[in-house]
């Protein structure tokens, strides 16, 4: 694999399954405004989370040697999904470092706790790994934790279902244990789910704090810039969108998880 190790102007790579990632990219901008990006959605391929591990390990293997042809000096894993899954395979296999969204939002949570009830819902995928869990005991060995998948949340977002009947009556069924446990801190533990912040503390109540990861990731990124001497200097950041499938699809729904307009999408297939 070609790689920009140690080059401090080379861009960030950020990858998500989709498009939920850009909130990520978005956080990332925002804090290190002199930092160049190439973000890559796997439009295609999207969902991950009703996949197996092995075959998020294979697609996210795939987009970090076509992010380090791109010349990446680090790799940020936007996608809680792929995190739980393919992490530690990353971080083994490539000479650039690599951090994901769950230890950055198990942190946060166990930071934004007083009783030390967290609960936490994520994709079938990331719930059946116990990634948060164990990130979450990690900080914190006396937490209890609650998790519950809620693989209905991310079609809904896609659909702009943000505050619908459906949206509300679905919530509502999957929050219910949330609310029996009395955790006081929730993990949004997908990529979709802060753009479910109002329903969800309407729902769970809004004294209980909601944990999204993107600002925290943001944070542990400059963090591992510095550590590795690989921040960026001077001047202004430039920003490349990759997807696996149709442009339209990204300019249109990218808007709704990026807060910004996007006006030019590459596409890089697979397989
Ligand atoms: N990006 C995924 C995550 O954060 C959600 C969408 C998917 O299932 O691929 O887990």
């Amino acid at each position: 694999m070609v790689s920009s190790a140690g080059n401090r102007a080379a861009p960030i790579g950020i990858f998500d399954s989709g498009l939920g990632g850009l909130t990520v990219a978005h956080a990332i901008m925002r804090q290190l405004p002199a930092e160049s990006l190439v973000y890559f959605g796997d439009t295609a391929r999207v969902p991950y989370g009703p996949k197996s591990p092995d075959t998020v390990r294979r697609y996210s293997h795939e987009i970090a040697a076509y992010l380090l042809e791109q010349g990446v000096k680090a790799i940020v894993v936007a996608c809680n999904t792929a995190t739980a899954h393919a992490l530690p395979m990353l971080e083994r296999e490539l000479d650039v470092p690599v951090i994901g969204v769950v230890e950055p939002g198990a942190r946060a949570a166990v930071r934004a706790s007083r009783s030390g009830r967290i609960g936490v819902i994520a994709t079938a995928g990331t719930i059946k790994s116990g990634a948060y869990v164990r990130a979450i005991h990690a900080e914190a060995p006396d937490a209890r934790v609650t998790a519950r998948a809620c693989p209905l949340f991310v079609p809904l977002v896609e659909e702009g279902w943000i505050n619908h009947d459906a949206t509300w009556s679905v919530a509502q069924e999957y929050l219910a244990p949330f609310v029996h446990d009395e955790v006081d801190t929730l993990v949004l533990g997908c990529t979709h789910y802060p753009l479910l912040k109002p329903l969800i503390g309407e729902i769970i109540g809004r004294d209980v704090r909601l944990i999204d990861s993107a600002e925290e990731t943001a944070l542990d990124t400059q963090r591992m810039l510095a550590e590795h001497s690989l921040a960026a200097t001077s001047g202004e950041g430039t920003y490349r969108f990759v997807a696996s499938d149709d442009q339209q699809q990204f300019l249109a729904l990218g808007q709704r998880f990026f807060g910004d307009t996007i006006e030019r999408v590459e596409i890089r297939t697979f397989g």
